[in-house]
């Protein structure tokens, strides 16, 4: 399955296609905020994990990860079509998971659109648990609902 992909740090070879599948699979309906510069920049910070899979040009998953204080940020997250359901968010999860653990963070919060069952899915799957519903998070537009999952005891 992902014997033949490695799980990778992204380059700012890999920002075009990271801007491309987010555009299509994540902000489809929406003004298309993580475009390449911008992408470019996340790859850049030192407070951002971007990971991908596959090689440069032929992308077939990638993770942002944004780090403050104790908590981690899942900014950006999504698997090509062709390659889901098989275990490939998984993988990149897990990745992301152990390394802001090895980070130190105790926390790891997302956003997702209401109506993806996909994500929603998902991340409930790996221990994800859904909390406040924001009215219009996405451009004034569309619900979201916040996820987090703690990696240590609180207290
Ligand atoms: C959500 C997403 C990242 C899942 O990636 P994936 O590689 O298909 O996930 P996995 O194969 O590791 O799935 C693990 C488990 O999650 C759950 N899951 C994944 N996709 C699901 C779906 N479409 N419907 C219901 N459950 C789903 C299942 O429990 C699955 O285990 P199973 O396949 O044994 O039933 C992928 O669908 C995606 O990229 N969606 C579009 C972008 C997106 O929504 N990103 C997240 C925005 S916050």
């Amino acid at each position: 399955m992902l014997s033949n992909l490695t799980i990778r740090l992204a380059t700012p070879a890999d920002a075009f296609a990271i801007a491309a599948l987010s555009r299509a699979e994540i902000e489809h309906g929406l003004p298309w905020a993580w475009r390449e510069p911008r992408v470019r920049r996340a790859i850049a910070d030192p407070d951002i994990n971007a990971i991908v899979l596959g090689p440069p040009g032929a992308v077939a998953a990638f993770g942002l990860m944004y780090y403050a204080d104790d908590d981690a940020h899942l900014l950006l997250f999504a698997v090509h079509p062709a390659r889901r359901r098989q275990g490939v968010g998984t993988a990149l999860l897990q990745w992301l998971e152990a390394a802001a653990r090895a980070a130190g963070a105790r926390r790891i919060r997302v956003e997702a659109r209401m109506d993806n069952v996909a994500a929603r899915s998902f991340y409930n799957e790996h221990g994800y648990q859904e909390g406040a519903i924001v009215r219009a998070l996405y451009s004034g537009r569309l619900d979201g609902v916040k996820l987090e999952k703690w990696l240590c005891s609180v207290g």
